[in-house]
């Protein structure tokens, strides 16, 4: 196996056995409160933006309460934004100004997260966006994305990207060296020409692993969510990543190299349609939905990572604390077909979907049928059936009406009713299969 190959499996392990983990974008924008992008999509320049870093006041951050929160939804790991597009730090880098540390707020946000998510069990990651907006040796006219794209005046005469590049890698040697061990280190993202070599990765990859070996690297050195990078081919680069970073979309297939072997890759995907704080966003997603996410994603070798973006008070907004509370209910009964869960390589069925570790298959049973559950192909092959959330006895059915289908296996959530039956669980009724040894 190939040695990047070999270290990516290695480190992995506990994200594959995770599964489920929060993200949070939060920062300055959360004031406009219209996302992250806004200094981008708006072309605000720093001096209609700046100011806003003097009403950062986050009176009612608790990360404590946001780590009980996690917790309770049943997500093992927590990525916050340490720098987004924007350049504001959330943590006191020695190397700027324009930080929490220096705002109202008067706090580094990112160490109180670290320390309250590591209280709970929770491993912790960062995510630091390679892009910088506010950096002067950034690239500004004629960028894909800078606010200032548009603006001959900030032509990039004078602009010096190696002052930037040590900028970066100095704010990323703080964040590796004075917080504790990292378990996940989130870079974001890579454009055009601005990828790879660019952000001399090779480097930034060999100074990551020289301080923290251990810690998970996503792919967007190379790739962005548009497109995974070396990580799918049998050759990846150094700085390839360990999970790849599909974005408010699940892959059809989940997300395997050249040669068919699973990657390890995770889904970034939000509550409503915002990452960072959107006042006007209410469109959000129903915990039914965040659960049939979660088990789409872990059904294809996948990881769910589900965002919240706390408001400028630091309060995650009460619909997503809502969601949260109802997915960890459900979670609190069934997560043993989510943890360490995978690919079952069967066909998906008509009534749901599979998730399968080990020699223990989870049928997720999300609508209901017309008379008896199929098993396909599998009469024989199973040793016995327990409805996952009470451990009570799933019988087989062998009813009149099932007989001509012989080479299936099938059952009734309810053993005396041989018609349509309401599922025990509307959101996701988890039936534990223990498969006959081969
Ligand atoms: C996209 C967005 C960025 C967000 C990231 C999360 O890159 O541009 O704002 O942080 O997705 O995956």
């Amino acid at each position: 196996m190939n040695k990047v190959v070999e270290e990516r499996t290695r480190r992995t392990e506990w994200y594959r056995e995770a599964r489920f983990g929060m993200f949070i974008h939060w920062g300055l924008y959360a004031i406009p409160a219209r996302g992250e992008w806004l200094r981008s999509t708006e072309q605000l320049t720093r001096e209609e933006y700046e100011p806003f870093k003097d009403e950062f006041t986050t009176e009612n951050y608790n990360p404590k309460e946001w780590a009980r929160m996690a917790k309770e939804a049943g997500m093992k790991y927590a990525v916050l934004t340490a720098k987004h597009h924007d350049g504001f730090c959330l943590f006191d880098s020695k190397l700027t100004d324009f930080k929490s540390t220096n705002a109202p707020c008067g706090r580094d946000l990112v160490r109180e997260f670290l320390e309250a998510f590591r209280e709970e069990g929770i491993r912790v990651g960062l995510y630091y966006s390679v892009i910088d907006w506010r950096h002067p040796d950034f690239p500004h006219y004629g960028d894909m994305h800078h606010p200032m794209r548009n603006r001959p005046e900030y032509s990039n005469e004078n602009r010096n990207f190696d002052n930037y590049l040590e900028y970066m890698f100095g704010q990323i040697k703080e964040l590796l060296t004075d917080y504790g061990k990292l378990d996940v280190m989130w870079f974001d993202f890579s454009y055009g020409n601005m990828k790879c070599d660019t952000w001399k990765a090779k480097e930034l990859i060999e100074m990551v692993r020289s301080i923290q070996p251990d810690v998970i690297i996503d792919n967007r050195l190379e790739g962005s969510g548009e497109n995974a990078g070396s990580i799918r081919t049998l050759d990846p680069t150094p700085y390839s990543g360990d999970f790849a970073s599909p974005e408010q979309m699940i892959p059809p297939a989940g997300i395997r190299d050249e040669a068919g072997n699973p990657i390890p890759w995770e889904s970034c995907i939000t509550l409503n349609n915002n990452w960072g704080y959107a006042a006007h966003d209410h469109h959000y997603k129903s915990a039914k939905m965040v659960i049939h996410m979660l088990v789409e994603c872990v059904s294809k070798g996948g990881n769910l990572l589900l965002n919240v973006g706390p408001n400028a008070k630091g309060e995650i907004p009460g619909e997503s604390v809502a969601i949260l509370r109802e997915v960890g209910a459900w979670m609190k009964k069934n997560g043993k077909s989510i943890y360490g869960c995978g690919y079952a390589e069967l066909p998906k069925p008509e009534w749901g979907r599979f998730t399968r570790r080990g020699n223990v298959l989870y049928a997720h049973v999300m609508e209901e049928q017309a008379g008896a559950i199929c098993l396909e192909d599998m009469a024989g092959k199973i040793e016995k059936m327990r409805l996952l959330s009470d451990n009570s006895e799933i019988k087989q059915a062998n009813y009149w009406n099932l007989k001509e289908f012989s080479q299936n296996a099938f059952f009734f959530f309810n053993p005396h009713a041989s018609d349509c039956y309401p599922l025990p669980d509307e959101l996701d009724t988890v039936v534990e299969i223990y498969l006959k040894e081969e």
